[in-house]
């Protein structure tokens, strides 16, 4: 089973926002932002704008009807700046016009008087002045000062992992169309149906049931389109006020100039171990670099915040975090949920200690994996893990020492160039941390002639979520695939959708889907016993689309049973609930069971550096990932063989440059993502065996972000490398771009 969508991408008939036939009378609107990071704003001339070629109307905070808010955790975020601009790029109104040309054109005229203030760009300064967004967060276990004491080593130190840009082909966009009754519908490229359907709702003062989102799919998403609403709402709100269907679509160059990346953060570790090498205490500080609003930056650290033992037990810890308020962009979700930059913190600290204790630091790594009745810092006990597992059946295919010694062997007749290598275990929370988005519905209609189609609130934006519902209904169903259709993703058919994301869009909205299915096929079931006076429903069988009875085919088939059971009067309809069970989490004590179950994989990443030069080849990957019953193979090796490519992307050759004044430097043409030669030479994925799941559908386990942590393996790889040069400097930050290791063994 691949994902459906495949065929159709290759012969480009898959249908985006950009490939709907444009309606009668469509305008293009054009956003206006401020050229300035931090300031008061003093007046807004629009009045040679309006009167441009083309233009329908220029809009500016004045005009919208409802709240002016879009703030997804905070009401700190208006859609149009009114009274200060705290970004450049922050959205100050929009011109709509007969084309996109001529609404750009036109902006230019736009005049805006700003008085400039002095900006916060550094998250540590932020958080010394008290910018934060909302709270300080601090999570203690055990005793880590009496812990400390008792340590053999210390690796303490300070160390920094950068932006990352989400680079989805399809960049932010909407089209909004006027229906009757004052209801508008908007086709989003969008990953929160709910939530952007009440952003639309507020922002246009109109009750929720007069707005309908419609998603068929996305050009990509990587979290970057789940919390910030501006690129919907704002088309929404043309086409409500001139009464005309009205496009936004951000160019490549606006969308990385004023969208939200993944978050840097900032980090102060100390390590503490015995003897032995067993980890004693952690202390770690995050200084999430969160700018110039809340966004969804809080939900982001609290996972990061979670996440800062790795895969690790670590009886004495105290984890604070704080998410620093800064004059950029506001950042947001990017695949791993701040998860990578939690696992950096624990790695980084370990590969420090190692170097203090003068050993590889996969002895420490190896001596304090996550068993079962381990306890995470914030209490959960462990069990069914399989942390170890996959490290071992890792070692087994690959000979972890072995390949280790081959490395040392080579670096000792090298000078120029220079293997390095690293082992990356992944221990990574699914749900939610918000315990109340841990819920989906599914609606499932059965039509007269046997068709069934499927609606979710799941957003299908490249990862085959669609082709694992499908698969699911098919399956629960008794009837071939292509029997059953996924529909678009739409508000009015699935209310309150829960984001696509964390990972859980197929745990959640597959159990939802299943559900509906079972009802389904309960309900078929008690006719075929009517019809056939045989009342021992689980000697009723459906399978491949053939009605069985005591293990005896009957002589009808799956359409003909539908049309009599719709002509015997059967709802052939089923919408279905579906809530994670026992999650729950005491945000004052720190304490709680925040994750259904946990993801494990292990990893190994060998890399050439040419120590000259200071390129590099990351030569071999290989990863065992724990996905439990797999939904679809190939659908799951693809997805964690692009979750590793993009987190190598993040820690090698990925670079956002900010100016002086915080403006985004960085445009399309000097932004380099992995391309096909960047991929391993060698890269073999194995999905472990013998994995169980009870806590989600089918067995499975969810597969999107977690995978994206093995690609860490690339940083520490090319450290080991420079550390094997030279250890008079600090650590170098992430990521490690060709540049930077020049530099590092050069400078
Ligand atoms: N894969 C593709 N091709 N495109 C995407 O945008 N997003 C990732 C991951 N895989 C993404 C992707 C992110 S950030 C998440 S949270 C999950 O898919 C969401 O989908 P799922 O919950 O259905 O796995
Ligand atoms: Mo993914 S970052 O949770 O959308």
């Amino acid at each position: 089973m691949k994902n459906t969508d495949m065929r159709m991408h290759v012969q480009g008939k898959s249908v985006f926002i950009d490939d709907i036939t444009a309606p009668d009378g469509l305008l293009h609107a054009v956003l206006f932002t401020s050229p300035v990071s931090k300031g008061r704003l003093k007046n807004i001339d629009i009045s040679k704008a309006k009167t441009a070629k083309g233009v329908a109307a220029v809009f500016t905070h004045k005009d919208i009807p409802g709240k002016n808010q879009i703030g997804h955790m905070i009401l700190d975020q208006p859609m149009f700046a009114f009274d200060e601009v705290e970004y450049i790029g922050q959205p100050i109104g929009m011109v709509v016009a007969d084309t996109r040309k001529n609404a750009s054109k036109a902006c230019q005229l736009i005049n805006i008087d700003i008085e400039k203030i002095e900006p916060v760009l550094d998250p540590r300064e932020a958080y010394k002045k008290g910018l934060i967004h909302a709270q300080k967060r601090v999570l203690t276990n055990g005793d880590v000062e009496a812990a400390f004491k008792n340590c053999k080593y210390i690796a303490e130190g300070t160390i920094d992992s950068g932006p990352q840009e989400h680079f989805y082909f399809e960049t932010q966009r909407g089209l909004a169309y006027p229906v009757e009754d004052d209801k508008i519908k908007v086709c989003a490229s969008a990953q929160s149906p709910g939530a952007y359907q009440h952003h639309v709702a507020e922002i246009l003062g109109i009750p929720m049931h007069k707005v309908e989102l419609e998603i068929r799919r996305l050009g990509g998403g990587f979290g970057g389109k789940e919390s910030t609403a501006v690129w919907v709402a704002a088309p929404a709100l043309a086409a409500k006020l001139l009464n005309r269907p009205v496009k936004l679509a951000l160019t490549r160059n606006e969308d990385i100039a004023t969208s939200g990346k993944r978050h840097a953060y900032s980090y102060d570790y100390k390590l503490g171990l015995d003897a032995e090498g067993k980890i004693l205490a952690f202390e770690i500080f995050l200084y999430q670099h969160a700018g110039a609003c809340a966004d969804i930056s809080p939900a982001v650290l609290g996972r990061s915040f979670l996440h800062t033992s790795g895969s690790y037990y670590i009886p004495n810890i105290k984890v604070t975090a704080v998410s620093c308020k800064t004059n950029i962009p506001p950042n947001n979700a990017f695949r791993g949920f701040g998860v990578p930059q939690g696992t950096f913190s624990i790695e980084t600290a370990i590969q420090h200690a190692s170097e203090i204790m003068g050993i590889n630091p996969i002895e420490i790594k190896k001596k304090n994996l996550l068993s079962d009745g381990d306890f995470l810092p914030y209490g959960m006990r462990l069990e069914k893990t399989n942390a170890r597992r996959c490290w071992e059946t890792l070692d087994k295919q690959t000979d972890i020492a072995k390949r280790i010694k081959s490395v040392e062997e080579y670096n000792k007749n090298n000078k120029n160039f220079k293997r390095g290598i690293a082992v990356i275990p992944v221990c990574f929370g699914i749900s939610f941390a918000q315990s109340t988005l841990n819920q989906a519905s599914a609606l499932v209609n059965i039509y007269i002639d046997g068709s069934v189609s499927v609606s979710a609130g799941a957003v299908e934006m490249g990862q085959g979520v669609n082709s694992k519902i499908q698969s699911i209904a098919a399956k629960t169903l008794g009837i071939p695939v292509n029997f059953v259709h996924i529909d678009t993703t739409n508000t009015s058919r699935i209310p309150n959708a829960s984001p696509t994301s964390a990972s859980t869009g197929a745990d959640l909205n597959g159990m939802a889907a299943k559900t509906a299915c079972e009802e389904l096929l309960l309900r078929l079931k008690k006719y075929i016993a009517k019809k056939t006076n045989y009342y021992i429903l689980d000697e009723i069988l459906i399978n491949d689309g053939v009605v069985f009875l005591k293990g005896a085919k009957l002589d009808f088939t799956w359409k003909e049973l539908i049309a009599e059971a719709y002509a015997d009067r059967t709802d052939l309809s089923c919408h279905s609930f579906y809530a994670t069970p026992a999650i729950y989490y005491d945000r004052i004590k720190e304490r709680g069971r925040p994750f259904a179950y946990y993801s494990y994989g292990t990893s190994i990443t060998e890399v050439l550096v040419d120590c000259v030069r200071g390129t590099y080849d990351i030569e071999s990957v290989d990863v065992v990932h724990d996905v439990g019953q797999s939904l679809s193979k190939e659908i799951d090796k693809g997805q964690i063989e692009g979750g590793v490519i993009q987190s190598i992307g993040w820690a090698t050759i990925e670079q956002i440059k900010y100016g002086k004044d915080g403006k985004v430097l960085t445009s399309a043409n000097s932004y380099k993502i992995p391309d096909i030669k960047f991929v391993p030479k060698k890269f073999n994925v194995t999905l472990l065996e013998n994995s169980n799941n009870p806590y989600a559908v089918c067995n499975s386990k969810a597969v999107g972000e977690p995978p994206f942590i093995h690609g860490l393996g690339a940083y520490y790889a090319i450290l080991s490398v420079l550390r094997g040069i030279r250890k008079d400097k600090p650590f170098p930050s992430l990521p490690l771009t060709p540049e930077k290791v020049f530099m590092y063994i050069r400078e």
